[in-house]
């Protein structure tokens, strides 16, 4: 009984599912939609909402540094990512290298997991979007009602209250938007993505190119300002916490790997687009962070909207730059919602064709070949979540759950390389068991970082997760069901 809970899937059996022609989605993506699709997911509310106040509270100018620090955890697990994607076809991500290399119950821990990064992620990016929309249609005189626009409940450090408003009115527009285009297409999807990804690197581009001959060095310096005597308040200490507050910018390059049954040449596109994606969104950032707190002085960053306010700061020479960032930040956030809810919509179904979810959530339409059913129930949990809920709640959770995963796929290479040692793989991880141990270490150690409260959220999740796999998936799982015939 315990030994099941362990079962595991062999490398050969997931090539069989990969292969199996029932069920099956299209294999559309190529190398170039997978990096945007990278892309796509990465840039977000992470640069355009949670930079300024990062840098305003925590780091200063280095929150350069601090970009760069979170973005070597991302490389190392990124790394273990691309091994695994490029030997595991299958969609699923985490989830399914967990059921490769340390068996089903831990399988289940990490698909239950990840639906805090992509389902509340997909949620707590809406509520972004909806802000940007609001604050740019009162800048064009369109003032939409504020009780139309936020959640009803407020939850600060004396507990929760009613906010006075309603619901949020355009998060919930957004995912429902979103869910549409992904039931019709992974191809339409991709498309309309690509578009997106191109708008909102070249408003990047343009911000930093434009703002570059602004920048003005008593902005950085000192670079690092000197800690306030309290841990986490400037100086070195600051930098790291910047690091665990703009990991969230970086969440979403490992959703890449959701899609490996959708792309054409998975083994060797696979670790291009985790990879790829990963290095750009990175430079983009040091950039960005360096250009805005070169222009602006880095106390004036803590509001919702820093890059715009940059621009500001410059005068009217850039005036004409404000609506495009805006423009470029709402489809921006648009595209991780997008690819955030694929994710999560690929996860259960991988879940649900290997029976540990009801059977429905593995269909896919016959018209579209899209996991619609799967597709539907995410849409509809993740509007409900961006209209009624105050997301910045589940900002931590959805960090804390993606650091978990990253954590068990870092460990999951080293089991690999010694259960297969001999299987053929598109990309090898370098210097294993150093990258995998370091990568592990420092993402723990970024979850270590986060709050007592988070934990316990995390805690209660796992049990609601616990409840569900031991009266349905331990029952209709069928590694299990095979192992008994
Ligand atoms: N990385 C994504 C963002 O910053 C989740 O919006």
């Amino acid at each position: 009984m315990i030994k099941d809970l362990f079962i595991k899937k062999t490398l050969a059996q997931l090539e069989i599912q990969a292969d199996g022609d029932h069920n099956s989605l299209k294999r559309h993506l190529n190398a170039m939609n997978l990096v945007l699709l990278g892309v796509g997911c990465v840039i977000g509310a992470g640069i355009f909402v949670l930079t300024g106040s990062a840098a305003a509270m925590y780091a200063g100018p280095a929150i350069a540094i601090s970009f760069i620090i979170s973005a070597i955890g991302c490389m190392l697990a990124g790394l273990c990512y691309a091994e695994f994607a490029s030997m595991i076809p299958i969609s699923g991500s985490a989830y399914t290298y967990g059921y490769a290399t340390m068996g089903e119950f831990i399988a289940w821990i990490i698909g239950w997991d990840l639906i805090l990064e992509y389902l509340f992620g997909s949620a707590t990016v809406a509520v972004g979007w909806s802000g940007y929309v609001v604050s740019m249609l009162s800048d064009f005189g369109i003032h939409l009602p504020s009780n139309l626009c936020q959640s009803p409940f407020v939850f600060d450090a004396t507990g929760w209250h009613l906010s006075g408003s309603i619901i949020n009115f355009p998060a919930i527009f957004i995912v429902l938007l979103m869910t549409t285009l992904l039931v019709i297409g992974i191809k339409e999807s991709a498309k309309f993505n690509n578009i997106i990804v191109l708008i909102k690197v070249v408003v990047i581009l343009l911000f930093i190119g434009f703002g570059i001959s602004h920048i003005e060095l008593q902005n950085w310096t000192p670079f690092i300002p000197e800690n306030t005597g309290q841990w986490g308040h400037f100086g070195w200490s600051g930098i790291l916490t910047g690091a665990g507050v703009v990991f969230f910018a970086y969440i979403g390059f490992d959703a890449v790997s959701t899609v490996s049954q959708e792309a054409i040449n998975p083994k060797r596109d696979m670790p291009i687009g985790i990879l790829v994606s990963l290095a750009v969104c990175t430079i983009l950032y040091i950039a960005v962070s360096l250009t805005m707190t070169g222009i602006i002085n880095y106390r004036e960053l803590n509001v919702p909207a820093p890059i715009a306010v940059a621009i500001d700061n410059v005068g009217e020479s850039l005036i004409w730059l404000r609506p495009i960032v805006k423009i470029g930040a709402i489809a921006g956030l648009s595209s991780v919602v997008l690819v955030l809810l694929m994710g999560q919509s690929r996860v259960f179904f991988t879940m649900a064709s290997d029976g540990l979810l009801w059977k429905s959530f593995a269909r896919t339409h016959s018209k579209y070949r899209t996991p619609h059913i799967t597709t539907i129930v995410t849409g509809c949990f993740a509007a409900f979540f961006a209209g009624f809920f105050p997301i910045g709640l589940l900002g931590e959770l959805v960090s804390i759950g993606t650091l978990l995963a990253f954590v068990i796929v870092c460990i999951g290479i080293i089991i690999l390389r010694k259960s297969e040692p001999e299987a053929k793989r598109g990309f090898r991880t370098p210097w294993v068991p150093f990258v995998p141990i370091l990568g592990a270490v420092i993402c723990f150690a970024q979850m270590a970082s986060l709050p007592l409260d988070t934990w316990i959220r995390l805690g209660i999740w796992m049990l609601i997760g616990f409840g569900i796999y031991f009266t349905y998936g331990i029952k209709n799982s069928h590694a299990r069901k095979n192992r008994k015939q």
